[in-house]
């Protein structure tokens, strides 16, 4: 594993997650207000080639697993191509390669990201009542997303393998009556359904009473179900996982508010506009879209460019590291990367 991905708490980083846009087409009341967000110029945005090349050169220095996620990343208009090409990867290295999304736009596309190598899909969905959707996500399309779980179930059926999770953020008085009917969903599905505790983000209204705490969740699922158990975690999970006995799928808890778990994150983030953050609350933020422009004269990199940079990086995958790429800038960037 190369030492450039290991901080100075021996973190090794090895799972990064893009995200491909800023724009969304769910409006969900703990995340966006009615009008949207602010939407960056699209020069500075990261290219398609440019994700592309950014992944390759993560890959070759032990990033493992890559999480698209957004806004809705399935807005993005070439999200297929994009996927296929960090799919190529595999051969590199990559493992798993990964889509956080709301699933309204998915369905139709599913069947071509799992042949691009798609091996997991986070479906961010906070109820399963039609009427509580439009009122959570400000947006019609709950349909659209039954439709999205039920292709994912066929798919797996028919051995795809996607490992599929559902996020649920819990908020008093709206989806709180919900928490066993997502427990039951997980009775004969192979799903796992991660409670979430609501988080303040800019301007959100978050207050403690809307809260919903992991212990209360726990309580109210221990209630109707007493031999709930715990089930071993992963070294890098930020969920606590449990399940039913005897059903078919299982339950997580993602303690954001009531459990830190910085200690075993290892997670790296690239912006749509292409800064590296090594945390989510952390304000630290290194334009990587500058430094691999200024291998490109400050242009948005392009197929062109991109094909004879790639090639070198991939080249150079064996090389020592900072010689990776043949470029002097592409040295400075992965400096950066050394410093996660
Ligand atoms: P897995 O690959 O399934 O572990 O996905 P994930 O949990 O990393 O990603 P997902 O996009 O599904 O995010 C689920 C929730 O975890 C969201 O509410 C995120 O805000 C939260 N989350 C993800 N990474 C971190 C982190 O490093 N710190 C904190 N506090 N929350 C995180
Ligand atoms: N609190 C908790 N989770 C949130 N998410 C978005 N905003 C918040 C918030 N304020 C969740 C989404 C998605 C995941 C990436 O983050 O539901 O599943
Ligand atoms: Fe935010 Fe996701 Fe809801 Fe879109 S679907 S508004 S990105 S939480």
């Amino acid at each position: 594993f190369s030492d450039f991905l290991t901080d100075a708490f021996h973190r090794q980083h090895d799972y990064l997650r893009i995200s491909v846009t800023e724009r969304c087409n769910l409006r969900c009341l703990y995340c966006m207000p009615e009008e949207g967000v602010p939407l960056s110029p699209p020069r500075e945005l990261l290219t398609t080639p440019e994700i592309v090349l950014l992944s390759s050169l993560f890959v070759s220095q032990g990033v493992t697993k890559i999480r698209l996620t957004g806004g809705e990343p399935t807005v993005r208009p070439d999200i297929v191509p994009l996927m296929r090409q960090i799919g190529a990867l595999r051969p590199r290295g990559l493992r798993e390669l990964c889509l956080t999304t709301n699933g309204v736009a998915l369905h139709r596309k599913l069947e071509a990201m799992v042949e691009a190598g798609l091996t997991g899909v986070n479906l961010s969905l906070d109820t399963l009542d039609p009427w509580q959707f439009q009122l959570m996500t400000r947006r019609a399309g709950f349909a659209a997303v039954q439709k999205t779980m039920d292709r994912i179930f066929a798919l797996n059926r028919a051995g795809a393998g996607i490992q599929f999770k559902i996020n649920c953020v819990v908020m008093r008085g709206l989806n709180d009556r919900e928490i066993l009917p997502f427990v039951e969903l997980t009775r004969e599905r192979d799903v796992e359904v991660r409670f979430i505790e609501y988080m303040p983000f800019d301007g959100n209204r978050w207050s403690q009473g809307k809260m919903v705490s992991y212990q209360e969740m726990l309580d109210v699922i221990r209630g109707r179900y007493p031999d709930l158990r715990r089930l071993e975690g992963h070294r890098n999970d930020t969920s606590k996982t449990f399940q039913v006995p005897g059903f078919a799928g299982r339950l997580g808890f993602i303690t954001s508010m009531t459990h830190n778990f910085c200690g075993t994150c290892n997670r790296l983030r690239i912006t749509s506009d292409g800064n590296l953050k090594v945390c989510l609350f952390g304000n630290a933020e290194v334009s990587l879209r500058d430094i691999l422009r200024r291998a490109n004269k400050g242009e948005p990199i392009d197929e062109a460019a991109m094909a004879s940079l790639q090639q070198a990086a991939l080249e150079g995958s064996d090389a020592a590291p900072g010689t990776a790429l043949a470029v002097p800038d592409a040295e400075e960037l992965l400096q950066v990367i050394g410093m996660a």
